[in-house]
């Protein structure tokens, strides 16, 4: 059997990609089994730029190929802001409640039709022979209050189209089936199984 790595150190991350990649001949392994493998540092100004660099450093430190993503928000009347910085929108080490309350700062008296926005999750993956880039979008549109416990980051304050729930209102099913990371994940996963 194959083997891929996983370039993230969030369990959470592994086992969720686990089971998406499941029906796939290869053993998934996370950074967190190579513990010599030094930690990458995400200071590309884009989700690709991120995404490249996580899996080509794993890459070169293992030579195994790697799989590595990154992803964020988008807001269209902020000029697809946060985006890469989605994680520290507030500032370093700071809560999901205070990047909430940022965005909703950031958004004060802009009209409902002006609060379109899209998360968007970029994958690299990195062999010895290629380096390609998958992506995948949700779009939808920020509410003024918080609504819902599930799920983590913006998913309070996102409704995606076609829905009425935030993402933390709708179950983590549902959200896996149409989320950024699940449109994203397909597409990596119809690849890798093309080439068995
Ligand atoms: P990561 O690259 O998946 O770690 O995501 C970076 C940041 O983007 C997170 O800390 C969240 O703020 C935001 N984000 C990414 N995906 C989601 C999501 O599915 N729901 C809510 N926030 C997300």
């Amino acid at each position: 059997m194959s083997q891929l790595i996983l370039a993230t150190r969030n369990k959470g991350k592994l086992k969720e990609i686990q089971a998406l990649l499941s029906g796939l001949p290869y053993e998934i392994h996370s950074v967190l089994d190579y513990p010599n493998i030094p930690e990458v540092v995400e200071d590309g100004e884009t989700l690709e730029v991120n995404a490249l660099k996580k899996a080509r450093e794993v890459f070169l430190a293992s030579n195994i190929p790697t799989i590595a993503d990154d992803s964020g928000l988008e807001v269209y009347s902020l000029n697809m802001m946060p985006g890469v910085i989605s994680a520290r929108y507030a500032g370093e080490n700071v809560t999901y409640a205070e990047n909430n309350q940022k965005l909703l700062k950031e958004l004060e008296n802009v009209p409902a039709k002006k609060r379109q926005a899209r998360f968007r999750c970029v994958i690299a993956l990195v062999t010895s022979t290629e380096e390609i880039l998958f992506e995948g979008f949700c779009k939808g549109k920020i509410i003024e209050e918080l609504r819902g416990s599930n799920g983590f980051g913006y998913d309070p304050l996102f409704i995606p189209d076609g829905f009425t729930a935030t993402f933390a209102e709708l179950s983590l099913e549902i959200k896996n089936i149409i989320s950024h990371r699940a449109l994203a994940m397909n597409q990596l996963k119809s690849y890798l199984s093309d080439l068995k």
